[in-house]
């Protein structure tokens, strides 16, 4: 119950935040359905986030999270990027596209005194980070209005950083998971661990609530988690079907195909590994490249591409971002799912 008491929420399912996929109609869902609703907020700008913010303080009463991203903004580098462009030519030669007429992408922005400033005003009750945590004085800023602080590990040592920082939640996230690798400490990818063998770890290594995150996808999978130590459990492949997320009609298509068995860590989206569907452009360059600009830069160079491919009704270019374990997503409504979740 430490977590359920903590947090105020019925259940002990958080639904992750997916940023690109979703945003508050999917929050709102889970929140009221007992379990832990979460906006992402990498890609949202002021208005956009301050709109998401009023929309869930109307429809539910309930705790949510907000969440953010709190990676170092890179230094561009015009060799690195003309060299990648070089290497994605023949793409846009066969899709048509100058790549002279390829402006900067959606960012993906860190958290700052701004968010911070917007945040006051709605005051969340749960802010979670991902790729470590803002600086203090920021952290401290929000902690001010009460809310209770959630950051991502994928080791041990990260964990206990996290701990040492003061967090009130730690998510271990295991190499099943879908999306960004929350990794901060290290870019080595030989560090990141199962889930079910970096949770117990973890819940052994640091004072605070752990949650399982990574191919948890039905009721069993929770209980497992809750066996080896965690406080509950934080899924987001399994809700990607779900009608209140905005999953694009592609990636909703991969998810239920043959192809969603086969996923792997890749940087060519967005710089940072993350773990997605294998898509053409994985195949064809490998998922990892050391030519990819650095995070966020890399979405530029393939925001046109996938962009002419998604209207032929193909998702080669696309971030088909899910975890290892598809076999929880249904197309049922959050509210459905998160129940099934907790068992009821
Ligand atoms: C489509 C997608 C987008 C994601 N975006 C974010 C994000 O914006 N912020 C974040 O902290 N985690 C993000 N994640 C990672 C989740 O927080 C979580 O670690 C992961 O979904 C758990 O594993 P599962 O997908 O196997 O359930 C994303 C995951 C997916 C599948």
């Amino acid at each position: 119950m430490v977590l359920q008491e903590l947090l105020g929420i019925e259940w002990p399912i958080i639904q992750a935040p997916m940023a690109g996929v979703q945003d508050s109609a999917l929050a709102i869902a889970v929140s009221n359905a007992g379990g832990l609703g979460s906006l992402p907020c990498a890609m949202l700008g002021p208005d956009a986030l301050r709109d998401e913010l009023a929309k869930i303080r109307a429809q539910t009463s309930r705790p949510y999270n907000v969440n953010f991203f709190c990676h170092r903004p890179p230094v561009p580098d015009a060799a690195r990027e003309a060299m990648w462009r070089q290497t994605l030519a023949h793409y846009y030669r066969e899709f048509d596209i100058d790549p002279a007429s390829i402006a900067a992408g959606p960012g993906r922005l860190p958290f700052d005194a701004a968010a911070a400033a917007l945040l006051e005003e709605f005051k969340p009750p749960v802010v979670s980070f991902h790729f470590g945590l803002p600086e203090e004085a920021l952290l401290a800023r929000v902690r001010r209005w009460g809310a209770k602080i959630i950051s991502s590990a994928t080791t041990v040592d990260e964990a206990r950083w996290l701990a040492a920082r003061g967090v009130d939640v730690i998510v271990a996230q295991g190499l099943e998971a879908g999306g960004h690798r929350g990794m901060f400490l290290s870019e080595d990818l030989s560090t990141q661990v199962g889930t079910f063998a970096l949770l117990p770890q973890i819940v052994r290594a640091v004072p605070v609530p752990v949650v399982a995150a990574g191919g948890i996808a039905d009721a069993q999978g929770v209980q497992a988690a809750l066996a080896l130590g965690a406080a509950g459990v934080q899924v987001g492949t399994a809700y990607l079907l779900c009608p209140e997320a905005s999953t694009s009609v592609p990636h909703r298509a991969a998810l239920q195909s043959a192809a969603a068995g086969h996923t792997a860590l890749t940087n060519l989206y967005t710089g940072r590994p993350a773990r997605g569907i294998v898509t053409r452009l994985m195949r064809e360059q490998g998922p990892l490249s050391a030519l990819a600009p650095a995070f966020p830069l890399a979405a530029a160079a393939l925001a046109p591409l996938r962009a002419k491919a998604e209207v032929a009704g193909r998702s080669d270019f696309s971030p088909l971002w899910a975890g290892q374990n598809v076999s929880g997503c249904r197309a049922v409504p959050a509210a459905q799912l998160t129940r099934a979740l907790a068992g009821r």
